[in-house]
């Protein structure tokens, strides 16, 4: 059977890397979450202090973004791959609302986004991958066979968003998630360079009803249609 590529876009905390992740395990194919990579840049940014409330210096960022190295590792026990920032796993500190405050600042940046959609492009070069992020079916893999662009209220991806982050522990009001998600959904659609957009070829996707067995199943029927 032929291997497709698979871009599911939309918008911050719509539910595309849950839907991604288990598409790819169904098609048994490869997942990549790029909106990880945007995070670990900027993680990275945080540690150095180039990046904090009321002061930037990204042109140091920029400086240094050949030294970031990053990989995604499997972790069979999870199911799904974990990503690392020069050899460290960082998963799990990349998912915090203070990394949420600044990604959106760090992923308008020209030279980052060209750093990693290479990399993003190179990974999916032999087919059978669901990429999950912004820009992918426009940018990243604008021949894809699949496109798909992912849409809900912004109440429904604020309160997905909150109940994520409180089961990790993390100490955060809805007020302030709401807030994140609609800055960083104004940042991500106007930013200069590869700003999100649907895709003319891409099926749009509301989920603010729908449960995730059937978005699920659903997609995955007009996924089996294209290969
Ligand atoms: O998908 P996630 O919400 O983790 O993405 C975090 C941020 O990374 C987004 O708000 C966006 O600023 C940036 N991003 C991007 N392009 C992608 C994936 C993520 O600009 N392909």
């Amino acid at each position: 059977m032929q291997k497709i590529a698979i871009a599911i876009d939309g918008f911050s905390s719509t539910g595309k890397s849950t839907l991604a992740k288990q598409l790819a395990k169904a098609l048994n194919y490869k997942y990549i979450d790029t909106g990880a990579m945007y995070r670990a840049v900027t993680l990275f940014a945080m540690r150095n202090g180039f990046i904090a409330e009321g002061k930037d210096n990204l042109g140091a960022l920029v400086k240094l973004l050949p030294t970031i190295r990053l990989n995604f590792v499997p972790n069979e026990e999870l199911g799904f791959s974990e990503i690392y920032l020069n050899g460290e796993n960082v998963e799990n500190e990349i998912r915090t609302l203070q990394v949420s405050r600044f990604v959106s600042r760090v992923a308008e940046l020209e030279q980052v986004r060209h750093k990693l959609v290479e990399l993003q492009k190179a990974m999916g070069k032999e087919k059978g991958i669901v990429m999950d992020g912004r820009d992918i079916g426009t940018v990243v893999f604008p021949d894809a066979e699949l496109k798909v662009f992912m849409t809900a209220s912004t109440q429904a991806r604020a309160t997905r968003r909150y109940k994520e982050l409180l089961d990790r522990g993390d100490n955060v009001s809805y007020e302030e998630v709401l807030e994140n998600v609609q800055k960083r959904d104004f940042i991500d659609s106007n930013r200069e360079f590869s700003p999100l957009r649907k895709a003319d070829d891409a099926i749009e996707f509301d989920n603010s009803d729908m449960g995730l067995q059937e978005q699920f199943e659903r997609l995955h029927s007009i996924a089996l249609r294209c290969l």
